[in-house]
């Protein structure tokens, strides 16, 4: 067990379609290097999902996992308190989310919005797959393996979140009933030993009368900790505690990451389908370059027109990189004509130069020797087996799968 073990744990994961673009690393990678020292995290590479979309060429499959994977240590994710893993090495994944497909209305999959955002964006490619389709469905089992209480994703993921929530609690509806329920959840209780017995009837009336939700996690910690109890009984408790009945695949709530807009080269989004990315290891003198032509206010036709700091990309950067003195320097000479774009540029130059670099030299050893990639994935692959090991045990008996 690791250190954090009982802190709450967190999950999310990324699909390996190239290597990360600075887009990539404040939208999302930035949060989870944080997150990591707050939570116990599982972080994997969605290559089954990558195949979702790409499943007509997947000959640079392997070379992306390994950008990405690089890219994620470059950027400070640390395999020695996160869990770094590749999906398809855990064939869980693959169970519970055959198993969930079968409680899966059609209805809620042909309402994702992204479902026909994306046919609609990808027009070029046959998605009207049966795997395109059950994308929420694989991404609900991702999730519900691991009994996260938090997903960090963009917003454009909320609503796979938002399903896995609808997914569970349908699961929970079905399964998580037992005829005597109350009765066998009354003698777990007793089975947890005088004192526990105790401190569980208190926090558990704490949290259903008061609503106490720091009660709910106390309780929900004792049950966790208790290595004496079935497994059943653990979950009887866990589910006594709700009220419900047993819940077996908790809802996790999902992590709005509060991510800055960041622009592409073209002023739209930054995304690899627009071609318009930074490379979070690109070559120095590549970004420089790139930034040196980036898109600006198109009123500044003239360095002696003046413009319009809201109306330009580069200053979107600003945010991101600048200090208030920066910015001030920009929005004044901006408006007044007083620095031409170029100069207006400069200290972002600078700064994302040295982004960049510092992630090179953190990547290079890893390029260098991709066996300790290797050898941080076998890790990761073990310890997340593990996890999705006792979850879908818990799966298979509720769905009678399995003997009691
Ligand atoms: N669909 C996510 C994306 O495209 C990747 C993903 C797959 C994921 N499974 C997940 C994210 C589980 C969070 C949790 O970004
Ligand atoms: Fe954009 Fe800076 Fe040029 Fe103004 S001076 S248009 S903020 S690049």
């Amino acid at each position: 067990m690791s250190a954090i073990a009982g802190t709450r744990r967190v999950l999310s994961g990324m699909r390996p379609t190239g290597p990360l673009h600075l887009g990539n690393f404040h939208g999302a990678l930035r949060n989870w290097v944080e997150l990591q020292y707050q939570y116990e995290c599982y972080f994997f590479i969605a290559d089954w999902h990558a195949l979702t979309t790409g499943y007509d060429d997947t000959t640079r499959l392997q070379e992306y996992i390994r950008d990405v994977l690089i890219d994620w240590l470059a950027a400070g994710l640390n395999p020695g308190v996160a869990t770094l893993f590749i999906q398809s090495h855990v064939p869980e994944h693959a169970e519970l989310h055959l198993l969930l497909s079968m409680i899966t209305p059609l209805g809620w999959l042909e309402r994702v919005p992204t479902y026909k955002d994306q046919q609609a964006e990808l027009k070029e490619k046959d998605l009207a797959t049966y795997g395109f389709l059950g994308y929420p469905v694989l991404q609900s089992a991702d999730i519900l393996l691991y009994r996260p209480a938090f997903v960090p994703v963009g917003e454009d993921q909320a609503s796979h979140v938002e399903v896995t929530r609808e997914i569970a609690r349908r699961f929970n509806h079905i399964y998580g009933r037992e005829p005597d329920f109350e009765a066998k959840a009354e003698r777990a209780v007793k089975s947890l030993g005088g004192r526990n017995s105790t401190a569980y009837r208190q926090l558990r009336r704490k949290f259903q009368e008061g609503g106490e939700t720091a009660a709910l996690e106390r309780a929900q910690a004792l049950v966790q900790s208790n290595n004496r109890i079935t497994v059943a009984d653990r979950e009887r408790l866990l589910g006594y505690l709700e009220g419900s009945g047993v819940s077996i695949l908790p809802e996790p709530q999902v992590l709005l990451t509060a991510a800055p807009k960041v622009p592409g080269l073209d002023g739209r989004k930054m995304s690899k389908s627009y071609a318009n990315t930074i490379g979070l290891r690109e070559d120095p003198q590549a970004v420089a370059q790139k930034l040196r032509a980036m898109k600006t206010d198109p009123a500044r036709a003239r360095r002696t027109d003046p413009g319009d700091p809201e109306k330009c990309p580069v200053w979107d950067l600003h945010k991101i990189y600048s200090d208030e003195a920066v910015r001030s320097w920009v929005n004044e000479g901006c408006r007044s004509a007083g620095i031409g774009c170029l100069e207006c540029k400069q200290p972002l130059i600078d700064k994302i130069v040295e982004e960049v670099t510092a992630m090179r030299r953190r990547g290079q050893e890893f390029e260098e020797h991709p066996e300790l990639i290797r050898d941080i994935v076998a890790e990761g692959d073990e310890k997340a087996r593990e996890a999705a090991r006792q979850t879908l045990e818990d799966v298979r008996r509720a769905m009678h799968l399995r003997a009691e």
